[in-house]
C-alpha cells in the first residue's frame, strides 16, 4: 500500500488582510512552521482522519460519505481537500490521513490553508497524479471557499508557493496574480494571544459593518489596499522604517474595521514600546496572532509579549512552499 507525506508552511499576512476579500492586494509570507500530512492507501473503502491537535482525535467515514461533508466538523478542510483531490484524479481509494501540525489552530497563521494544500499534494501524489504548485494553490483556494463561504486566495497561495507574495486577487473571471518579493531577511516576532477564533465569523463581521456603513468602510478598505501597494515599494527599496510605519497604520485601520481586541492591542503596543519598528495584528484578528517587525530588539520584543502572559516566537520566511517529503 502506498504512503506519501507532504508538508506546507504556515503564513503571516504582512499587509492587507480583510481588504483582500474585496479585491485589494495583500502581502503575505510563508513562515518556518509546517503542517505535515501523511496519506496511506487502504484496501477497503474507509476514510480515517487523525490529528493529535483536534479535540476529536480521530474520525472515520465511508468513502461514499465524503461528498456530504458538513462545513462545521473539525476535519472539514481535510474532507473537502480529499473530495477535490479524488475529483481531480477521477479515482478514489480508502485512505488514512494523519496530520502532524506545528501551527496552532485558529490562530491566524493559516493552519487550515496549510492542512488543505498539504492534503491535496499528498493525496494527488499517492494517486499518481502530476500536479503543479499553481494547481494545488487553486484547489486549496476552492477548499477554503467551500468551507468558509468567502475566502481570498492569500493563505492557500502563500502556503503553496512559499516565500513572500504580493497577491492581487482576480475578481469575477480575472485570474489571481502573484508577484514574488525577494528580501534578504524579514525578522519577525509572532505573538499569540491564545484566543482561537473563526476566520469566517470575522470576515462576516466586516461584511455586516460594510453593509451598514458602506460609505465609511469602503474608503478604509481602499486605504488598506494603498498601504499594501506602498509596502511593496518599501520592500523593493529596502526601506525598513517605512515598512514599520505602514504596519502601524494598517493596524489602526484594522482596529477601525472592528477586528482587533484588547489583548491583541496590548501585544501590539508592548512590542512597539520594546523597540519593534512596527506591529500589527495578522490574519483575521479577533484573537489569534500579531506580528512585530524586529530588525533589532528581537529578544526585548519577545520578552515584552511574554510579560503580557502570551506566547512569542521568532519567525523566519520559509522560501519553500508545499512539498512532498522524501523517504
Ligand atoms: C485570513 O487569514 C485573511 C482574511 O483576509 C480572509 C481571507 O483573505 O480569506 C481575513
Amino acid at each position: 500500500m502506498v504512503t506519501v507525506t507532504a508538508s506546507a508552511p504556515a503564513k503571516v499576512i504582512l499587509f492587507g488582510e480583510h481588504a483582500v476579500v474585496y479585491g485589494k492586494p495583500a502581502l503575505a509570507g510563508a513562515i518556518d512552521r509546517r503542517v505535515y500530512v501523511t496519506a496511506r492507501e487502504r484496501s477497503d473503502r474507509t476514510v480515517i482522519l487523525r490529528s493529535e491537535d483536534m479535540k476529536t482525535k480521530e474520525e472515520s467515514l465511508h468513502l461514499d460519505g465524503l461528498g456530504m461533508v458538513d462545513t462545521r466538523g473539525e476535519f472539514r478542510y481535510v474532507k473537502k481537500a480529499l473530495e477535490l483531490a479524488f475529483d481531480r484524479a477521477g479515482s478514489m481509494t480508502g485512505i488514512e490521513i494523519e496530520i502532524d501540525s506545528r501551527v496552532p489552530p485558529a490562530s491566524g497563521l493559516g493552519s487550515s490553508a496549510a492542512v488543505s494544500v498539504s492534503t491535496l499534494m499528498a493525496v494527488l501524489t499517492l494517486l499518481g497524479e502530476e500536479v503543479s504548485i499553481e494547481e494545488v494553490a487553486r484547489l486549496g483556494h476552492n477548499v477554503e471557499l467551500a468551507v468558509q463561504g468567502a475566502a481570498s486566495p492569500t493563505d492557500t497561495a502563500t502556503s503553496a508557493f512559499g516565500g513572500i507574495l504580493f497577491i492581487q486577487p482576480g475578481m469575477d473571471s480575472e485570474m489571481d496574480r502573484y508577484d514574488r518579493i525577494t528580501v534578504a531577511d524579514l525578522p519577525l516576532v509572532v505573538g499569540y494571544t491564545g484566543i482561537e477564533r473563526s476566520t469566517k465569523v470575522l470576515v462576516d463581521s466586516v461584511r455586516v459593518l460594510r453593509q451598514r456603513f458602506q460609505k465609511i468602510v469602503d474608503p478604509i478598505i481602499s486605504d488598506i489596499g494603498r498601504i499594501t501597494g506602498e509596502a511593496k515599494r518599501m520592500f523593493e527599496t529596502g526601506d525598513g522604517e517605512g515598512i514599520g510605519q505602514l504596519m502601524n497604520i494598517n493596524h489602526g485601520l484594522l482596529e477601525a474595521l472592528g477586528v482587533c481586541n484588547d489583548r491583541l492591542s496590548r501585544l501590539v503596543y508592548a512590542s512597539r514600546n520594546a523597540g519593534a519598528r512596527g506591529a500589527k495584528l495578522t490574519g483575521a484578528g479577533g484573537g489569534g496572532c500579531m506580528i512585530a517587525y524586529t530588525p533589532e530588539n528581537q529578544n526585548d520584543v519577545a520578552d515584552a509579549i511574554t510579560a503580557c502572559g502570551c506566547n512569542a516566537f521568532s519567525a523566519h520566511i520559509s522560501i519553500e512552499g508545499v512539498r512532498v517529503e522524501k523517504g
